[in-house]
C-alpha cells in the first residue's frame, strides 16, 4: 500500500525557489519535505520536462509553447524529467508526479512518463504517486504501467468523483483544499481512498483539513506546514 507523507512540497518549494526546478527540490528538502510534487509535460520532440504551463513565458520569459519547442531549444534551468529523477535520488525525496499534458497529448505524455519511471526510478526511493486532472492520462498510465499508483486531481468534488476514481482505478483523490467540504472529505475516506489536498500554505488551514481526514498536504511552504502539523 502506498504510504504518503503528511507534507508534499508543491512544484518543489514554490514559495522559495523557481517552481519545478532542481533548486526548488533542494529547497523543499532543506525545508523539511520528504516528497515533492512536480508537473511533467512533453516538448515538441517528445522529451518529458518539468513545466506547469502550456507556455514557457510565465516561468522563463520565453514566449513560446512547450509543445512547439524542442528539448534542445529550452531555456536554461528547465529540467528534463530524467534529470529531475536523478536529483530526487541524490536528495532522497519521494515524488507525486503530476501528468500535465499539453492538449491532445494526454495518453502520449502518460506513456512517456511511466516509461521513464520504469527505467529510472530509484529502487531506494518510495514508489511514486501519479496524478492528473486528465483521466485519459491516468487510463493510459494504467494500461502501460499498472504498477504505479494513481490519484485523480479534482478542483471541486461533485457527486461524480467516485465514478472518476473507479474509472482510472485510483488509490487516491487529490482535491483543492480550499474548496473541500468536510462531508466530501469523509465520503472519500469512507470509500477507502487516500485523500490529499492542494495547495495549502497556511498552517491552521492545513490542520483543519487534516482534522477533516486529509492525509497529505501539498504546499508551496513545506517548512510552515511541517511545523504546523508536528
Ligand atoms: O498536484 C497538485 C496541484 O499541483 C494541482 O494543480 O495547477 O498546481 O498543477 P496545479
Ligand atoms: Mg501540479
Amino acid at each position: 500500500m502506498l504510504q504518503l507523507p503528511k507534507v508534499i512540497g508543491h512544484r518543489g518549494a514554490a514559495a522559495y525557489a523557481a517552481e519545478n526546478t532542481l533548486d526548488s527540490f533542494r529547497e523543499a528538502r532543506r525545508r523539511g519535505a520528504t516528497w515533492v510534487e512536480t508537473d511533467v509535460k512533453l516538448t515538441a520532440d517528445g522529451v518529458p520536462i518539468l513545466m506547469h504551463d502550456a507556455s514557457l513565458k510565465r516561468t522563463t520569459g520565453v514566449d513560446r509553447l512547450v509543445a512547439q519547442t524542442k528539448a534542445g531549444d529550452l531555456p536554461q534551468g528547465v529540467p528534463t524529467f530524467e534529470a529531475a529523477i536523478d536529483c530526487l535520488r541524490e536528495l532522497g525525496l519521494g515524488c507525486n508526479v503530476e501528468i500535465k499534458p499539453c492538449e491532445g497529448r494526454e495518453a502520449e505524455t502518460a506513456r512517456v512518463v511511466v516509461e521513464v519511471l520504469r527505467r529510472r526510478w530509484p529502487a531506494a526511493l518510495p514508489a511514486p504517486l501519479l496524478s492528473s486532472f486528465k483521466d485519459a492520462s491516468l487510463v493510459a498510465a494504467r494500461e502501460t504501467a499498472p504498477e504505479f499508483a494513481r490519484a485523480i486531481l479534482i478542483d471541486v468534488l461533485e457527486d461524480d468523483w467516485r465514478g472518476r476514481a473507479e474509472a482510472v482505478t485510483a488509490v487516491g483523490v487529490n482535491a483543492n483544499g480550499k474548496k473541500l467540504t468536510a462531508p466530501r472529505a469523509v465520503e472519500v475516506r469512507k470509500a477507502g481512498y487516500l485523500l490529499g489536498v492542494y495547495t495549502i500554505n497556511n498552517g491552521d488551514v492545513a490542520k483543519a483539513l487534516v482534522g477533516m481526514g486529509a492525509q497529505c498536504v501539498i504546499t508551496d511552504t513545506p517548512d510552515a506546514i511541517v511545523a504546523a502539523l508536528d
